[in-house]
């Protein structure tokens, strides 16, 4: 189940700043999209200047947790930019890019910071698309503004936010999760040790459910370290059913996250304790 949407309002409707530079983060892999830059920059194509890029050996390099990473940091729009589909230089880099990014999609929807992060591919030939991708882009977050989590956001700091994109980081560094995203290719081409193979639609289906219901429990982990508290005012908080709270709280006592700190009117209060 995932969390109410009126519990997640995002907080993107600051004024956008008519003198506003969006700062943008890069990942290039070097041997395609690089290349593709530097054909730019021989070629005098112009793009804006606010792309700061970050060389990488392949996009398949590109953990989600950098990503998350600059997110809480306040950046305000990350590209991802590797070799076309096939042409990877290590083999499959590229799709572990991809099936990084669609998991970093289903949990910045959550927050509607999706369209802050962008995955592209771009060929040592393509300087032209290169500089066009990189204006499109920059152009893009210029209409959105500053990010919800950029100091330059009147608004800042919004604490749930905060702790919504804390719970994201985490997710995306969980290991069950990194080695279901990391299977793809193997679930959907050769199947499990029995060749059972699954189809797509049921893999992202899967995928969806276990990612939605990790952040929703890390979350409330990032909430009980904020705040010790009760599973009624986590549900209300939240928006959630107290049963399924209750089944968080359990998972999250299992994996020795969170403990029973005190009672307070007759309510068990939970606190995290890593
Ligand atoms: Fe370019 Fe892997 S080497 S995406």
């Amino acid at each position: 189940m995932t969390e109410s949407k009126d519990n997640i309002e995002p907080n993107n409707k600051s004024e956008v700043k008519k003198d506003f530079e969006p700062k943008i983060l890069g990942f290039l892999c070097n041997w395609c999209s690089y290349a593709g830059a530097d054909l730019a920059g021989v070629s005098r194509l112009q793009y804006p200047p606010n792309i700061r890029v970050i060389r990488v050996m392949c996009s398949g390099r590109v953990d989600p947790v950098f990503v998350a990473d600059a997110l809480l940091k306040g950046i305000d729009g990350i590209l991802i930019l590797g070799c076309h589909l096939g042409d990877c230089h290590y083999g499959e880099g590229n799709y572990e890019a991809k099936a990084n990014y669609e998991m970093l999609q289903i949990l910045l929807k959550n927050i509607e910071l999706e369209k802050r992060v962008e995955l592209n591919w771009v060929s040592a030939a393509e300087g032209t698309y290169f500089s066009q991708i990189v204006s499109d882009f920059t152009e893009n977050i210029r209409t959105m503004g500053p990010s919800p989590l950029s100091p330059k956001n009147k608004d800042f700091p919004e604490k749930s936010l905060i702790s919504k994109m804390e719970a994201i980081k985490r997710v995306v560094s969980d290991g069950r999760i990194r080695k279901l995203v990391g299977r793809e290719r193997s679930i959907l081409n050769q199947g499990n040790v029995y060749e059972e193979k699954v189809d797509e639609d049921k893999y992202a289906n899967i995928l969806e459910e276990a990612v939605q219901t990790e952040y929703i429990r890390n979350y409330i982990y990032v909430t009980l370290k904020n705040n010790p508290s009760s599973v009624r005012d986590l549900s209300r908080k939240l928006k959630l059913a107290s049963s399924e709270v209750l089944s968080h709280i359990l998972v999250l006592r299992q994996r020795g996250l969170v403990n029973l700190t005190t009672i307070k009117d007759l309510s068990p209060i939970y606190i995290a304790i890593e």
